[in-house]
């Protein structure tokens, strides 16, 4: 186990206030199994959770859910995270606010808001969110956004539905007032893995939507900031999943547990604490969860003596552990994986099944 003195001190923390969402993104990160609005930590339980990270040297908090705006207290909470020094980020649908709450947000010295944005097309769009209307009313919250002067990054996850409008997505942004686009191509696991049939593009549809957003860059360089996952499945070597495992960022769950990851619950055998019952610094720096994959004394080969282990930490730990039954195995998406040729494989057959129904992701709140 690493030492304490050497481990850093958290800089950002996802706070999932409820699982309650009206959308039904069928990509969703939150879990299968979706925590009941009766579980959730009240108001004072967040309060005392946001100082606590502010005090373990956090210095952004993600106000997300689920729909973060469907709670009653969401105004107080953001206001508490100002008074102790946090900068927010709201991540919303949109779906969830209406005129007097935007107001009551920006009273509350909210910094930064980040909608999210299904396709560039109104019908493709409200289906892909499962929610008539969506994408309408997520033009008209971009809009009271940058009359705010708030900045606003626009989040478009990539899949085989819309990634035919992956340029015109990030020209919409642009259209939009957004500072930032983050062009991120569906991450599979959760939900994800569920849908992957109906949600993986082919190798053709990645690679003409990757070079299109990559030469927007260029062309829109200084006008806005385009943050580009590349799609997982087609590539070489997987991503630092969150900058590697409980290094810089942690999720608090609805009902007060800490994950290193959002995804982090489908790993069995990993104890994870809840902040009912200890401090945020405890838990960072001593829950057996968040030290199960710190540092690289847990790897094994290939990434054990790999001279990109403190790269990318060998990949993602949930993706390891959904394609090859370990998550201590290097993630497949690396070519230096004995497996990773089955995963171009995984991702062919699933790009020509054409799937085309969604299992929605419903934890019904009113919108
Ligand atoms: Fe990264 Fe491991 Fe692949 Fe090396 S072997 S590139 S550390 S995933
Ligand atoms: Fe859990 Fe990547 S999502 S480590």
């Amino acid at each position: 186990m690493i030492a304490r003195e050497a481990i850093p001190a958290p800089a950002g923390m996802l706070a999932e206030l409820t699982h309650r969402c009206p959308l039904g993104c069928p990509y969703c990160s939150n879990p299968l199994e979706l925590e009941k609005p009766a579980s959730e930590l009240d108001k004072a339980t967040w309060k005392r959770v946001f100082s606590e990270a502010a005090e373990a040297g956090v210095l952004h908090v993600h106000l997300s859910g689920g729909e973060p705006c469907v709670r009653a207290d969401i105004a107080e909470l953001t206001a508490h995270c100002a008074d102790v020094g946090l900068y927010t980020n709201l991540i919303t649908s949109g779906v969830g606010l209406n005129r007097k709450l935007f107001d009551a947000l920006v009273e509350a010295r909210l910094d930064h808001i980040q909608l999210s944005l299904q396709d560039a097309e109104a019908a493709s769009a409200d289906r892909i969110a499962g929610y008539d209307g969506a994408f309408a009313r997520k033009q008209e919250i971009a809009h009271w956004t940058v009359e705010a002067g708030l900045p606003l990054t626009i989040n478009a996850v990539m899949h085989r539905a819309n990634i035919a409008r992956a340029a015109r997505m990030v020209e919409l942004a642009i259209e939009l007032g957004a500072r930032r686009v983050e062009v991120a191509h569906t991450q599979y696991y959760g939900w994800g893995l569920v849908n992957r049939a109906a949600l993986m593009p082919s190798r053709e549809e990645t690679e003409i939507a990757v070079a299109a957003v990559e030469a927007l860059r260029k062309k829109h360089d200084g006008v806005i900031v385009i943050d580009h996952v590349v799609p997982d499945y087609h590539a070489r070597y997987p991503k630092a999943c969150m900058s590697g495992w409980a290094r810089r960022t942690f999720n608090v769950t609805p009902s007060g547990k800490v994950l290193p990851c959002h995804a982090a619950e489908t790993i069995p055998g990993l104890e994870f604490w809840n902040v009912r019952e200890k401090s945020v610094a405890e838990i960072w720096y001593g829950s057996p969860a968040f030290n199960a994959y710190r540092g690289v004394e847990w790897m094994k080969e290939p990434c054990r003596s790999c001279d990109r282990r403190e790269i990318d930490f060998g990949g993602c730990r949930c993706q390891a552990l959904a394609l090859t039954g370990d998550a201590c195995n290097t993630d497949p998406i690396c070519e230096k994986s004995p497996l990773h040729a089955e995963i171009g494989s995984i991702a062919a057959i699933d790009a020509a099944t054409g799937a085309q129904d969604y299992r929605y992701r419903r934890m019904n709140a009113r919108a």
